[in-house]
């Protein structure tokens, strides 16, 4: 999922600075404690049994750090990482065509796996679970089906909506693991490291401003980072200082809490238009001109997180912590 809609051009140099900063081990993977310890459990295990990790479902928000921890998984186990995504796997044979191609115990990585078609769906059942595929040959009354031997391997599939994942599937998974919002001590140690990376100096005042409002999201501390160092290398001498980080974070309309223009105006919409709510999605959708799945997937579940929003049957409605943010009157009910 991206945050933004942008040129393909612009998304493969944010990719590439992306992969520059990605921790290639479980040491230098920050935060997530409980979901880290876990997955050392069933690694260490999986090894000592000389068996690959069973398959691993890992959800959540855009930006916590999915692909990473698949790449992690591979590189911990000492194995392939194999990507694919949903979407990318349009017919059965592109899936045994992946499948088949793997080395016994390869990581699979699907992305997106709640858009996989029914069709893959069922293709991927007992891959998952027997290590085969079943591949019909022929038509009609002469057809049967034989059955093909694949080498071990993990799925690791990544969502950002496991409530869409079809019951089946999902029961296919050993390990399911919940990415949750980093806290901020942990988003600064990112922002830290990340501008050890890009030999940036900063000291850990302006690291805990850019960390507090990275909305959770180490993806999104990592590029405040970036524009920051933009400020500081044309407007300062280079040092991230806490003055620096600040006046940067203004100018690029982040507010206290790492709401954006955009999270204004879905609030703000939602606040002058329909008085607070409730309103429905596809409402909020038209008004502001943002894709209704984008505001699902990247905008509220922060916003619902920090409670400035509710889901009620009826609709989303703003709640007087949001009106208090803002410093307009809460509307009385
Ligand atoms: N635990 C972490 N420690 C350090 N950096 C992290 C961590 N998690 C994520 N990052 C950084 O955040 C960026 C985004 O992570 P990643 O691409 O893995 O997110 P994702 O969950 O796969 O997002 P999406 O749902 O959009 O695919 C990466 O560049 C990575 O460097
Ligand atoms: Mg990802």
């Amino acid at each position: 999922m991206e945050e933004r809609m942008v040129s393909a051009e612009a998304q493969g140099l944010e990719d590439s600075l992306e992969q520059s900063v990605r921790p290639h081990d479980l040491k230098h993977y920050i935060g997530q404690e409980k979901v880290k310890k876990n997955l050392e459990v069933f690694m260490e295990a999986a090894k000592m049994r000389e068996e690959c990790l069973d398959h691993v479902l890992l959800y959540g928000p855009p930006g916590l750090g999915k692909t990473t921890l698949s790449a992690i998984i591979a590189a911990e186990m000492g194995v392939q990482m194999r990507t694919t995504s949903g979407p990318a796997i349009e017919r059965p044979g592109d899936l045994a065509a992946i499948l088949t191609a793997l080395e016994p115990g390869d990581v699979l990585f699907i992305d997106e796996i709640h858009r996989l078609n029914r069709m893959v769906e069922e293709v991927l059942y007992p891959a998952m679970e027997d290590f085969c595929l079943d591949i019909v040959i022929g038509k009609g009354p002469t057809a049967r089906s034989v059955r093909l031997d694949l080498p071990p391997f993990t799925l690791v599939g990544a969502t950002t909506r496991a409530g869409m994942l079809s019951a089946p599937l999902r029961d296919r998974f050993g390990v399911m693991a919940r990415l949750e919002y980093y806290k901020e001590e942990e988003l600064a140690l990112i922002v830290k490291r990340t501008a050890d990376i890009f030999e940036t100096e900063i000291n850990d005042e302006a690291a805990s401003e850019i960390a507090r409002r990275a909305r959770g999201t180490p993806r999104i501390a990592n590029r405040l980072l970036r524009r920051v160092r933009d400020f500081a290398q044309v407007q300062g001498d280079g040092i991230i200082t806490l003055d620096l980080a600040k006046h940067s974070l203004q100018e690029l309309q982040v507010d206290r809490l790492g709401l954006d223009h955009i999270d204004h105006k879905l609030l703000y919409g939602m606040i002058e238009k329909y008085r607070g709510g409730p309103v429905g999605l596809e409402t909020i959708s038209a008004t502001i001109g943002e894709e209704a799945e984008t505001i699902e997937d990247v905008y509220e579940p922060y916003l619902l997180q920090i409670g400035f929003i509710q889901r009620t049957p009826r609709g989303r409605v703003v709640t007087a912590a949001c009106y208090e943010h803002f410093g307009l009157e809460v509307p009385k009910s």
